[in-house]
Parts: structure tokens; C-alpha cells; sequence
């Protein structure tokens, strides 16, 4: 029994994940070609992407680390907290917030009005996936990977209680699966 036998449908497979991810290295690198982005991961869901992103990009970069954890059930006003804040400050820095996915934009939004009043000379967003139907919040997405269909998907980083955040592509569970 594979990892994958979970699968009910992969979405983007390994070939198609090294594409969008070459794309998006070089339409940072051309944008950045005289500066060098600060890239904000936000734990966890974003460190696959984020490994195979830095090395996707020709221009030099730094990288911190975020963890926030929703006060159980996010509500609209996004009230989230933060676990694990930055190690260093980001004033006057390009910084650019790497996200897995993008879903209600609750988590994205409360980070990026936090960031804000850090004072960055600028604040991208990149997410690997963006799925746009479950948006609450209206967020502007600089770059993104794939947009995909309101469905919950796993793997390449994202999980399900978890799990599968190993799985080398994405996609949708079996029914089965989401016990
Ligand atoms: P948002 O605040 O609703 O945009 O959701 C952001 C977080 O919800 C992501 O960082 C993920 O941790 C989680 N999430 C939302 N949709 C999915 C999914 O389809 N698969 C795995 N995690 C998801
Ligand atoms: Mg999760």
C-alpha cells in the first residue's frame, strides 16, 4: 500500500510541478534582476515548494520562517496568532511571502497586514496553489502555480491531518482516505 493508492486524482504530477515551478523562477528572477527577495515561508504547507523554488531563481536570495496557528475555527475577522514569528526584521527588505495554498485568504491576509507595519520596501505573494471559490477575503496573488478547483488537495507539501506532505505530486483524496 503506496502513499499514492490514496489518491482519487493527481492534479499536477511531478513533470507538470517542475514546470509551473521553472516558470515561476523565472518570472521572479526577471522581476527581481537588481535586488534580492527576502522570501517569507510560511510553515508548513510552503517548504516544498519553497526548496525547490530558491533553486529555481537566479538572483540571490534570504529566507525566514513563519508559523501561525488559527484560534480554532478561523472567522472572518481572520483572527489567527502567531507560533513562530520571523528571526529577523524585515524593514526596507523585498520581501515575498511563499504560501502551499491559498484558500478562504484569511491565513494571507492577517500575515500580509502584519508584514505591512513591519515597513518592507515591497510585499509579494507567491503560492504554489490558489483556489479561488472558497475566497473570503480579496487578496491579490503576484505569482502563482496552479489554480485549481474547490477541492481539498494534498501532497508536494500539503497535508491532510498531517499526512501526505511527502507525496512528490498533487492531488485529491479518495473518499476512503478522508475518514
Ligand atoms: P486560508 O486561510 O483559508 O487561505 O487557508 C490557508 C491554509 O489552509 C493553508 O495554508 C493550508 O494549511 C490549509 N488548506 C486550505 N485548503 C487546503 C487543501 O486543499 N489542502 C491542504 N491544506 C489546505
Ligand atoms: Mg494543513
Amino acid at each position: 500500500m503506496s502513499l499514492s493508492d490514496d489518491l482519487e486524482t493527481v492534479l499536477l504530477d511531478e513533470e507538470g510541478i517542475r514546470a509551473e515551478v521553472e516558470r515561476l523562477g523565472r518570472e521572479i528572477s526577471k522581476d527581481y534582476s537588481d535586488r534580492a527577495p527576502h522570501l517569507i515561508s510560511v510553515l508548513k504547507g510552503s517548504v516544498v515548494f519553497l526548496a525547490d523554488l530558491i533553486r529555481a531563481l537566479a538572483v540571490p536570495v534570504t529566507v525566514d520562517f513563519i508559523s501561525i496557528s488559527p484560534y480554532g475555527t478561523p472567522t472572518p475577522s481572520g483572527v489567527v496568532r502567531i507560533r513562530k514569528d520571523l528571526d529577523e526584521p524585515i524593514e526596507r527588505r523585498d520581501v515575498i511571502v511563499v504560501e502551499g495554498i491559498i484558500d478562504t485568504g484569511l491565513t494571507l491576509s492577517y500575515l500580509l497586514r502584519n508584514f505591512r507595519t513591519r515597513n518592507p520596501a515591497s510585499l509579494k505573494v507567491c503560492a504554489f496553489v490558489n483556489k479561488r471559490a472558497q475566497r473570503i477575503i480579496d487578496l491579490s496573488v503576484d505569482y502563482v502555480g496552479r489554480e485549481i478547483p474547490d477541492k481539498f488537495v494534498v501532497g508536494y507539501g500539503l497535508d491532510y491531518r498531517q499526512r501526505y506532505r511527502n507525496l512528490p505530486v498533487l492531488g485529491v483524496l479518495k473518499p476512503s482516505a478522508l475518514e
